[in-house]
């Protein structure tokens, strides 16, 4: 059986190697801080925006995998090549559609969920309204590309959430804050 740690260093090889071509993709260490999470918080649904050839999809699926849940990712120019293995196929719902009004259809027919993962359109107002909608559905809300807008502090700010993880200043999980 194949252990997390080895998991992670298969998909870090393979970045390095057959995948090395393909762009768009988290770091590595952001794959595996998400990855930790997942299992230190027994999180079992997460949703993602932006799955582009499948990296985040993949860190997500490997702890998914253990904690016995499911990912849903939303994603309007499905690639031709994918990272995901096969053998998560079961465990992940892939919805070819735009967001926002995707997300809010997908996030109607779950209710609440664990983690909201956005990776997709970085502008600003595709950035808040994501993180708005989310905000009504996820218990922690997470985000790549936080520098190329202000709409991950603004709605902080204005939506009372909290770091729950800070990455390197280009990514970060937050968590609603208790009043
Ligand atoms: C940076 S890539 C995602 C990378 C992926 N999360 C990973 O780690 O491998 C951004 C993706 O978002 C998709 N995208 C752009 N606008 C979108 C939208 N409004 N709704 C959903 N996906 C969108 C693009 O087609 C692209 O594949």
């Amino acid at each position: 059986m194949t252990t997390g740690a080895e998991a992670l260093r298969h998909i870090q090889q393979y970045r390095q190697t057959v995948g090395a071509g393909l762009k768009l993709g988290i770091e590595h260490e952001v794959g595996v801080a998400l990855y930790e999470f997942i299992l230190e918080q027994r999180i079992k649904t997460v949703v993602e925006t932006g799955i582009a050839h499948g990296f985040s999809s993949w860190y997500f699926l490997e702890a998914l995998s253990q904690t016995g849940g499911r990912l849903y990712s939303i994603e309007p120019h499905v690639r031709e090549v994918l990272v995901v293995p096969g053998k998560y196929q079961h465990l992940w719902q892939v919805n070819k559609a735009v967001s926002p009004a995707g997300l809010i259809s997908l996030l109607k027919k779950l209710g609440q969920v664990d983690l909201f993962w956005h990776d997709s359109d970085h502008t600003y107002a595709g950035q808040f309204g994501e993180y708005a909608v989310a905000s009504h559905h996820a218990r922690f809300i997470g985000s790549h590309d936080i520098n190329r807008t202000g709409a991950y502090i603004a709605f902080k700010d204005l939506y009372g959430w909290r770091d729950r993880l800070a990455g390197t200043g280009k990514w970060g999980v937050l968590e609603k804050a208790v009043s």
